[in-house]
């Protein structure tokens, strides 16, 4: 497996384009399941989660062309094959789950394995099928799969969940624009990804209102359409690169940007003492003179702060003047990062769902190991602050999330190279 190697103690400068969000483009892409017409996505990030999705998607028999070096992505589902998802793809990638929804709503039927995807905490997806039964369907788990059968089609009805689930809303959305008669969601995730899906759903003909809100309304209709939808832009990769000058020293542009994506982070950074601007062409992150301030953060579904930025905050909070609480609220088991940094000097103490990080002056670089997707960033985001080499290993985590994260870094001027494995 590749590795990362780092020297740290650059200041960063200049400007890095953000890509179109990953968890966004693996809700839209199995929407092509919902009709047989094109969906086309612009915008598309490139990443080796995206290539799992469009496995998965092809072994169903629909079709995925990747165009314009990976950017727009032309899916069909014109001519389905399978309506089985099998253990072999589905296990690399928990979000497989979404092709549930879709393939159950155009087909009536789906055979889908549970998944994997990162250790970040148990993870069940025992929302996804309550959602489903609300609409009607059938299901039963036996051997690994979830078989959902919904004879007759799926029929709309009332979804409450009992907390906030991104993944589940997203199936339960889109599982609704087909159900026939009106879907009312409860307690719906409001991200950004979930605006940009329904989005998308409309403008292939379905009928929803109140996306972004707790309560989502569908109308279900007889069949979709093809359409061309933009991706929304990364508020994750945006919150990483915001964090990378933030920790190395220096100002850094991230193109695109847009603070309403990611507010309750922003308003931590300003709080930590740094300096963040809206600017015509995205966000400008500074960093002053001396130490950042310690600051709280609790993680939360959007609007609050996001789960998948605690790992680079940590990061970056290390070395700040006092003391930090850390919540995790979200995942049980997010904060595997923390021995790794304390590896480099780092002083954390894990108390259950909370990490208190006592900021020290300097961290020193040291050989570590990526555990998942948002801790391996967090490793290297610690490396650009540390004294002297930081060898980040087991790098394929991070390839599902980041596009070349050592040149976009390296156009910022840190000395971060690959090594591929020998
Ligand atoms: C999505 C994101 C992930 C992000 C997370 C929270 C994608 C591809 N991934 O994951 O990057 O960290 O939202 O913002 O979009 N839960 C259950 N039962 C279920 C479903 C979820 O108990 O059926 C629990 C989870 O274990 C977790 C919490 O609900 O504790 C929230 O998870 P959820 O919002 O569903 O996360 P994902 O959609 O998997």
């Amino acid at each position: 497996m590749d590795s990362i190697v780092i020297q740290g103690g650059q200041e960063l400068s200049g400007e890095v384009p953000i890509a179109g969000a990953k968890n966004a483009c693996l809700a839209l892409m199995p929407a092509t399941l919902l009709t047989d017409q094109p969906l086309t996505l612009t915008n598309a990030p490139r990443l080796s989660d995206i290539r799992t999705m469009t496995s998965l998607l092809t072994s169903l028999g629909a079709e995925v062309s990747s165009l314009q070096n990976g950017r727009v992505l032309a899916l069909s589902s014109h001519d389905l094959t399978s309506h089985r998802a099998d253990y072999d793809i589905v296990r690399k990638m928990r979000a497989s789950i979404l092709v549930l929804g879709p393939l159950l709503a155009r087909h009536g039927e789906a055979v889908v394995s549970l998944p994997g995807g990162c250790a970040i905490g148990a993870r069940p997806v025992d929302l996804h099928l309550r959602a489903l039964e609300a609409l009607g369907a059938t299901l039963e788990l036996r051997d690994g799969y979830v078989h959902a059968t919904a004879n007759g089609g799926l029929k709309g009805g009332r979804i409450a969940f009992p907390f906030v689930s991104v993944g589940a809303t997203e199936n339960a959305l889109m599982a609704a624009t087909l159900a026939k008669g009106t879907t009312i969601i409860e307690n719906a995730a409001r991200e950004p990804e979930i605006v940009d899906l329904a989005n998308c759903l409309s403008k292939m003909g379905a009928k929803i209102a109140g996306a972004g809100t707790t309560k989502i309304e569908v109308q279900g209709v007889d069949q979709l359409h093809g359409a061309t939808h933009e991706v929304v832009l990364d508020r994750i990769e945006l919150g990483t690169y915001m964090i990378a000058p933030a920790i190395a020293g220096g100002s850094v542009e991230c193109l695109g940007g847009r603070i309403d994506l990611i507010d309750a982070f922003c308003e931590r950074l300003d709080a930590a003492g740094l300096s963040v601007e809206q600017t015509k062409r995205g966000i400008k992150v500074s960093r002053k003179n001396g130490r950042l301030n310690a600051v709280d953060v609790k993680t939360a579904p959007f609007p609050g702060f996001p789960t998948d930025l605690q790992a680079q905050m940590m990061a970056m909070l290390t070395t700040a003047d006092g003391v930090s609480n850390l919540e995790e609220r979200i995942f049980e088991n997010r904060f595997m990062h923390a021995p790794e940094l304390q590896r480099m000097g780092a002083e954390i103490a894990v108390s259950g769902g909370t990490a208190t990080v006592t900021g020290v002056a300097r961290l020193k670089g040291a050989p570590v190991m990526a555990t998942d997707l948002r801790a391996s960033v967090s490793l290297i985001l610690a490396g650009l602050a540390a004294e002297g080499e930081t060898v980040v290993n087991r790098v394929y985590h991070l390839d599902r999330g980041y596009e070349r994260v050592e040149e976009k870094l390296s156009g910022l001027g840190a000395r971060i190279e690959r090594m591929a494995e020998t």
